[in-house]
């Protein structure tokens, strides 16, 4: 069993993650901590307790943390995930509420309390995990490691031609993370982007159960909307359920290791991630980055386990 503990902005494609990582057993679901990113701090974390009993887990600690960036001012994609963050769905009010302590000191409570046990699936902007590294260094050795969905190496960006949102929210919390030494896998738009959830699949999921399915019905149609009109998409790229997926089944990916960077500066390019293929740089690689990926195998996996909640 996988001690997990998933930071997230909820968000679309992060609701997706929570049905996966609830779909499967295989997974220790520790805590759940909620930061700004698709939409507000105060949105998402709404979002999240909401999600947690649609998803059948409200036991699962869900607490509130960074409401800003680190250094930038605050974004949030409401284009992309409604103004509410879940596009056209609408989920019950949650009788679910917040735990203490907030976001930043409970993932240093849990990796302390679970050492070498905790992984920690990063699945909107960094700051939490940047805040938590900058309050307690001493966490960094006692992670398992750290899976994050975000950045783009090969692929365009989603945000800027270069940087992807998660990155582009908080370049320099995603910064601080992959400098830190953990044990870090990457999984970054050139995966991502390849894993279009279309209509077609939206018909394979009669056999889920209603409510689940109503719910992935209602947000994906505004999700693909976005994806229509902003970027001539057919379908929606489901980012988040794939990070997800990896920790159940990592053959999924193909992974790389890399020497990742984060450019804080540039005019044009800020919050650009790049990968040093040939080693140009001569430094350790400080990242496994997910460069392929096996697509049916994924929305096979993704879809199979709907039907089991
Ligand atoms: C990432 O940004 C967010 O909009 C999604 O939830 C995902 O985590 C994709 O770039
Ligand atoms: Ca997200």
């Amino acid at each position: 069993m996988q001690r997990i503990i998933l930071d997230t902005d909820p968000g679309i494609d992060d609701a997706l993650a929570f049905l996966l990582l609830a779909a499967s057993p295989e997974i220790s679901l520790e805590a759940i901590t909620v930061t700004h990113g698709n939409t507000s701090v105060d949105k998402c974390t709404e979002n999240a307790l909401k999600l947690v009993e649609l998803a059948g887990i409200s036991h699962v600690p869900v607490a509130r943390g960074a409401d800003q960036p680190l250094v930038k001012a605050l974004s949030v994609a409401e284009e992309t995930h409604g103004d509410g963050g879940l596009g056209y769905a609408v989920l019950p009010a949650s009788k679910v509420q917040i735990v203490e302590p907030k976001a930043v000191d409970l993932i240093i409570e849990l990796i302390h309390k679970y050492p070498k046990e905790i992984t920690l699936l990063c699945i909107g902007p960094m700051t939490n995990i940047a805040l938590a590294i900058l309050k307690d260094p001493s966490i960094v050795p006692l992670v398992k490691n750290v899976v994050s969905m975000g950045g783009t190496f090969h692929f365009p960006g989603n945000s800027t031609p270069d940087s992807e949102y998660n990155v582009f929210c908080d370049p320099e919390a995603f910064d601080i993370v992959v400098r830190a030494g953990f044990d870090l896998t990457i999984v970054p738009l050139d995966v991502t982007y390849q894993c279009i959830f279309t209509k077609e699949h939206l018909t394979r999921l009669k056999e889920v159960k209603p409510s689940i399915r109503e719910f992935i019905e209602d947000s994906t149609r505004f999700y693909m909307e976005f994806h229509d009109e902003y970027q001539a998409i057919d379908g929606c790229a489901i980012n988040d359920p794939l990070a997800a997926a990896i920790l159940v089944k990592p053959e999924l990916v193909s992974l790389r290791d890399y020497y990742v960077t984060v450019e804080l500066k540039g005019e044009h390019t800020r919050a650009k991630t790049s990968a040093d293929h040939f080693k140009t740089l001569n430094k350790q690689p400080n990242a496994k980055v997910a460069m392929e990926v096996d697509v049916p195998g994924f929305m096979d996996f993704f879809i199979e386990r709907m039907k089991s909640l």
